[in-house]
């Protein structure tokens, strides 16, 4: 297992290949969970299917044994920023779910989340999905040689205020490739022109967390469940991608389309 130097790794075409295998499998993964993700149906549940998913495919779960987590799915509802543990909790008709899943194909990682309604989410609810997911397309779209990476930052928390939303900066993106949290910290909320220089071969994830309300986090005692302060709605979507010559690739985008699943008939 490589160690973190501290700079931010360049990898090859092996690489690109490694992460494309991971990414896609995560996103199948996120893709078969669609369906599931019902009113009545557990989290817990939803953990099972996912951890039963990864292993069928010959893959490992990168959270299983991560800093002591024991599910192969962090599922975070309604005003759970992110970090949520799967449990007996069942989904409401108007649940929203972030359900964010990292595996490990060949010692490659693959690190993605989608939002899912459970039933018919509220109107404010299916906006605040709508516009995060904008959010992280508009900051994808940054994500080329010689732009920067507060290019990220800047072109997420311009979405995030044109809609009178809040950028979460307690938690970032983060390098990865054969580790699961590298270098650098992918900040959500930045200044256009400032931090790294963004080169071909860089891989990281893009994770903006946006509220209704304030920015402010606040951790339960299960020291994992990352809530707003104010209890008000909260949402994320994840890609992990590759720098590539004139922009980049996203490992984990959906073979079938299932980007935004609340939105699938
Ligand atoms: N997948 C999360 C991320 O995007 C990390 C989850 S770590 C866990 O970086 F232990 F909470 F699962
Ligand atoms: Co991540
Ligand atoms: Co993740």
């Amino acid at each position: 297992m490589p160690m973190r130097t501290g700079e931010i790794r360049i990898h090859d075409a092996e690489g690109f290949e490694g992460m494309r295998k991971a990414g896609r499998l995560v996103a199948e993964c996120l893709d078969m969970i669609a369906p599931h993700v019902q009113p009545g149906v557990t989290t817990a549940h939803l953990d099972d299917l996912i951890r039963e998913f990864v292993y069928d495919h010959g893959a490992q779960s990168a959270t299983i044994g991560y800093r002591g987590y024991e599910h192969a799915s962090c599922i975070s509802l309604n005003h759970v920023i992110c970090h949520g543990i799967p449990g007996d909790r069942e989904l409401k008709n108007g649940d929203i779910a972030n359900i964010d899943v990292t595996v490990i194909v060949d010692g490659w990682h693959g690190d993605h989340s989608r939002m899912y309604a459970a039933g018919t989410p509220k109107r404010l609810a299916e906006r605040l999905m709508d516009v995060t997911y904008e959010s992280l397309m508009a900051g994808i779209a940054a994500v080329k040689p010689g732009n920067r990476f507060g290019d990220i930052g800047a072109a997420i928390s311009e979405i995030a205020r044109k809609n009178r939303y809040s950028v979460v900066d307690d938690f970032c993106g983060h390098g990865l490739g054969r580790l699961f949290h590298d270098e650098p910290n992918v900040v959500h909320s930045a200044k256009a022109g400032t931090g790294p220089e963004l080169k071909e071969g860089m891989f990281f994830t893009i994770e903006p967390m946006l509220n209704v309300g304030r920015k402010d986090a606040a951790i339960l005692k299960d020291g994992w469940t990352a809530v707003t302060r104010d209890r008000k709605l909260s949402a994320q979507f994840e890609h992990s991608v590759g720098v590539t010559k004139d922009g980049c690739e996203i490992f984990t985008a959906s073979p079938t389309g299932l980007h935004t699943p609340h939105k699938a008939a």
